[in-house]
């Protein structure tokens, strides 16, 4: 038995994080065992990377650096983490995967998507999100939420960088329908969350029918 993948992305600011914890309960509710993770982190190999990638006072890296360094904290995630629980037939549902390397390096710094997806490969070691959700919004709106806290060393780079990041998310998007849902975050966050609730059910009751009756919040059902 294996278990399924869900990936939360979007850009810094787009409330992904506020909907993690739901969902993982929501999924919890109608009988999945759920392991919610992050990146970069999720290993105690990876948080001391991401507390490198983030550290405003961290000067001058070099972009393939950076990729690098996201996929050393990946392939460790993947290995430790991931795998094993898909193994054992839990949903992992991770804030961020290997689509946040194309859109904010590849994208975002100018690096070749083709490489960064090549280097991606290597430490994603066969596994690739079943379910995505985009969480898109206003880069703008995005920003002004971001600057209610000290910015880390991503979050410093200007509006241009991140309406790079914003659109090579939607690239991605457009490029993989099956996989990646958007969600508007840009709506009241009841609805944010009713939307991404129903884009997990959609996706369960296609893959997981007999768990999905058990909650269904279609509207169609
Ligand atoms: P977050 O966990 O608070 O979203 O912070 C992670 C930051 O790292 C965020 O600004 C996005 C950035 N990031 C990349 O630039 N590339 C990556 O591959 C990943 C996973 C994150």
């Amino acid at each position: 038995m294996t278990g399924y993948f869900i990936t939360l992305e979007g850009i810094d600011g787009s409330g992904k994080t506020t909907h993690l914890g739901f969902l993982k309960e929501m999924l919890s509710s109608i009988g999945f065992r759920v392991v919610l993770t992050r990146e970069p982190g999720g290993t105690a190999l990876g948080e001391k990377i991401r507390e490198i990638l983030l550290d405003p006072s961290t000067r001058g890296m070099d972009p393939m650096t950076e990729v690098l360094l996201y996929n050393a904290a990946r392939s460790q995630l993947v290995k430790e983490v991931i795998q094993p629980a898909l193994q054992r037939g839990l949903v992992v549902l991770s804030e961020r995967f290997a689509d946040s390397t194309i859109a904010y390096q590849g994208y975002g710094l100018g690096l070749p998507v083709d490489i960064v997806r090549s280097v991606n490969g290597v430490a994603c070691n066969g596994v690739y999100p079943d379910l995505t959700l985009l969480f898109d919004l206003d880069v703008e709106i995005a920003r002004a939420r971001i600057l209610k806290k000290v910015p880390d060393r991503v979050e410093c780079r200007d509006v241009d960088y991140y309406r790079r990041v914003r659109e090579g998310y939607l690239t991605i998007a457009g490029e993989e329908t099956h996989r990646v849902k958007i969600i508007d975050a840009s709506q009241a966050i009841e609805e944010v969350r009713r939307r991404a609730t129903q884009a997990v059910l959609d996706f369960v009751r296609v893959h997981s029918p007999s768990r999905s009756k058990e909650r269904d919040d279609s509207p169609s059902s």
